[in-house]
């Protein structure tokens, strides 16, 4: 039989520094040899002893050999994460499924929400790669903004949106589309609310523009055999969670329902 590669393989590792980004969201960084090669867009299956198993995707990825995960604390697990101090230890697998392609050119990003998670490395790494990125990032109010100084570093041009107008423009991250997306771009990538996403796809896509989305489903396994995360047949950890405009133009799921732990279908 042969050996499972390494990143299929749980390693248990240590907490190196952790960050407050907000009240809510808080950012852990780790060291992980299988992490590092990793693409934005791709996810770990972080272990926290004692409590559950989670999806999160990878908010810095070797950044002086150490990779992060951003987490909002929205229940037990997160909650867990938020209380881990330098030194704890911490399972991980992955990193898996497929993340977003590197494109050299005019790239647009739209973040919503915690999604700016998988949206700050790729506008890092697009910015390495020469691409002229213009991001639009929507949070619900000011204070829920996290990872901003990362997003203007490697962007040519920032827009922020809150929906309480408290900081930037005064509305959601889908706003400013209908004028942007007629400047012309290579592709748009997008991570964020469901909703947000099958708006952003809708506009790209009737512009002609590719477009590349970050799909959050539930997710057990990662290795593609439990079914849990299948979206109208697609495997979201194996396939996904990127997905490309052929594989959305054909999603009937996409935007509209997802699945419950039971299997049940609920509208989004
Ligand atoms: C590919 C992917 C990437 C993600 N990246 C991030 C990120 O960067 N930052 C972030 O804050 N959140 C991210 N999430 C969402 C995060 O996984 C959930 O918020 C978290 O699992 C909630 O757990 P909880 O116990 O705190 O909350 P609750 O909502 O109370 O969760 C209840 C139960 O649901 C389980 N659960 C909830 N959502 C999922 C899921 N998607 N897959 C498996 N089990 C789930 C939990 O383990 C728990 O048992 C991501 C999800 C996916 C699928
Ligand atoms: S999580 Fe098991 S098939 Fe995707």
């Amino acid at each position: 039989m042969s050996a499972s590669p390494i990143r299929h393989r749980p390693r248990i590792t240590s907490v190196t520094r952790v960050e407050e980004e907000s009240t809510d969201v808080k950012t852990i960084w780790f060291r992980d040899e299988a992490c590092l090669d990793a693409q934005p867009g791709q996810f770990v299956m972080v272990w926290i002893p004692g409590v559950d198993e989670v999806p999160m995707s990878l908010s810095a990825i070797d950044v002086d050999g150490l990779s992060a995960i951003t987490v909002k604390r929205v229940g037990e697990a997160t909650e867990s994460l938020h209380k881990l101090r330098v030194g704890d230890l911490i399972g991980v697998r992955g990193p898996y499924g497929r993340g977003f392609t590197i494109r050299r050119g005019r790239c647009l990003a739209v973040a919503g929400g915690i999604g700016v998670s998988a949206i700050a490395p790729l506008v890092e790494r697009l910015a390495d790669a020469g691409s002229d990125v213009t991001v639009v990032y929507g949070a619900r109010t000011g204070s829920e903004l996290v990872l901003v100084e990362r997003l203007r570093r490697s962007s040519k041009r920032l827009i922020i949106t809150t929906e309480d107008g408290t900081v930037g423009q005064k509305g959601l991250a889908t706003d400013p589309l209908d004028t942007l997306l007629d400047e012309g771009f290579d592709i748009v990538y997008t991570c964020g609310p469901e909703a947000m996403m099958y708006r952003v796809f809708l506009e790209a896509d009737r512009r002609g523009i590719p477009v590349e989305a970050c799909l959050e489903r539930i997710m057990r396994c990662c290795v593609g055999i439990c079914g849990s995360c299948v979206v109208d047949g697609v495997r979201l950890c194996v396939e996904g969670p990127v997905l490309g405009s052929e594989t959305l133009r054909r999603l009937e799921e996409f935007g509209k329902f997802r699945r419950e732990f039971s299997g049940r279908l609920v509208g989004i």
